[in-house]
């Protein structure tokens, strides 16, 4: 198993290239379901949660070819062979779910596992089964698994989300392309990443307006054919670096970063004590005067404060004087570094579904570990602080999400390396 281990202290300044978006590259993989000719994907990440998308299609009879130098990948599912994603690929990666909503548009029926339980909370998918049963499919559930079936194809209908969900959005926009008539997605998530994949499929020949509000509406169309579309920049990786220069009071350039894509977190950690500067090629954190304050933060769906971001936010509050209050919203059950950052040193108390997070001076280093992405990451945001040496157990979790994790930070100075035992 791989280990990180990072000696902190570092101020960290330099540059660093920010990958594709991962939560993007993920549902716009799913839509060459949707046609038979090629897709070509650029700015792609290499992250583990791609190569377990790739499986899954692979699986399903689409042939998939990556290149690594240009980091563009192609799919084209006309052999398509199967319309079952199994348990065992299904398991790793709930987001194998956003295959539902397009194998049933296109090819009539569909039996994707459920996803099961959660290390953060139990994440439910009713919505994503509601919304194509508003568009006519029949669904069984059966065996562990989603059976979906539309024989004579979709029709459109107006659906309205109780609970804004993103995959769920994706789903239903991706189901609804191929629909017959109009679909008017109601209380849909606003996330970039549903920007950019409206504008794949619009790219693609769909119909689809009001992307980036909270009214979607998609004019089915009969067919749709192939595109080129590049994967816009990971925001999670961005405000996850932003936290790096933040909490080691360095000065960081963001290449390709945008601060339109993170309109809530910027402010607040502009209060805390960091200034961003938006440039034509990226954008640069700054730390003020070498001190963070404490900021209250409460997790929302886009434009609101990411839950992504929290676990991370949540680190650089560590070490912030004064007092922050962090309030999760979207998760049940998202404080699972807390334990961990209280071994560093750190003071936080959970009460329900806020935590109270007290400053301290400094966090100490330590062997931890962590139970998903964001929280693992969380861990060595606090290494890159902590006096002496943290060893991050459990790597695997952030080869989900982060692209050259070590290699970038080192670049701006870090003292980080992989351990393989
Ligand atoms: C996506 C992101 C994930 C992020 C999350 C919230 C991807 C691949 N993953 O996950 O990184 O943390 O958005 O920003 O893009 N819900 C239901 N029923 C449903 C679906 C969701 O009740 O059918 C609830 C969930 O339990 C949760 C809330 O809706 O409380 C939001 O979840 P959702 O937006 O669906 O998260 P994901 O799309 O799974």
């Amino acid at each position: 198993m791989h280990k990180i281990r990072i000696q902190g202290g570092k101020t960290l300044k330099g540059t660093i290239p920010l990958s594709g978006a991962k939560n993007a590259a993920l549902p716009l993989m799913a839509t060459c379901l949707l046609t038979d000719d090629a897709l070509h994907l650029q700015n792609m990440p290499f992250l583990s949660d791609i190569s377990s998308m790739i499986d899954l299609l692979a699986q399903l009879g689409v042939e998939v070819h990556s290149d690594t130098s240009s980091k563009t990948v192609t799919f084209n599912a006309k052999g398509l062979s199967s319309t079952t994603a199994p348990y065992d690929l299904v398991r790793k990666m709930r987001a194998s779910v956003l295959v539902l909503g397009p194998l049933v548009a296109r090819h009539g029926e569909a039996h994707v596992s459920l996803p099961g339980g959660c290390a953060i909370g139990t994440r439910p998918i009713d919505l994503h089964i509601k919304g194509l049963q508003a568009l006519g499919a029949e669904i069984e559930l059966g065996e562990g698994y989603i059976h979906a079936k539309a024989s004579q194809g979709l029709k459109g209908a107006d659906f309205t989300f109780s609970v804004v969900s993103v995959t769920g959005t994706e789903n239903l926009m991706m189901a609804a392309a191929l629909a017959k008539g109009q679909t008017r997605l109601i209380n849909a998530a606003r996330e970039p990443e549903i920007v950019d994949l409206a504008h794949c499929l619009n790219g693609m020949g769909a119909k689809i307006s009001g992307m980036g509000t909270d009214t979607i509406t998609i004019e089915g169309v009969e067919k749709l054919h192939g595109y080129t579309h590049r994967i816009l920049p990971d925001r999670i990786e961005m405000g996850t670096y932003a936290i790096a220069a933040a909490i080691t009071h360095g000065d960081i350039f963001l290449e390709y970063g945008d601060v339109n894509l993170i309109p809530s977190f910027a402010p607040l950690l502009e209060q805390s004590g960091v200034k961003f500067t938006q440039s034509e090629t990226g954008l640069r954190v700054k730390s003020v005067n070498g001190k963070n304050h404490g900021v209250d933060i409460m997790t929302e769906p886009f434009p609101g404060f990411a839950t992504d971001l929290q676990a991370q936010a949540m680190t650089l509050m560590c070490t912030a004087e004064g007092a922050s209050m962090i309030t999760e919203s979207i998760f049940e059950n998202r404080f699972m570094h807390v334990p961990e950052l209280c071994r560093m040193g750190a003071n936080i108390t959970v009460h329900g579904s806020s935590a109270l997070v007290r400053g301290v001076p400094h966090l100490i280093g330590a062997p931890v570990m962590a139970t998903d992405l964001r929280a693992s990451v969380s861990l060595v945001l606090a290494g890159l602080v902590a006096q002496g040496e943290t060893l991050v157990n459990r790597v695997y979790h952030l080869d989900r999400g982060y692209e050259g994790l070590e290699e970038k930070l080192r670049n701006c100075g870090a003292e980080i390396e992989r351990l393989q035992e």
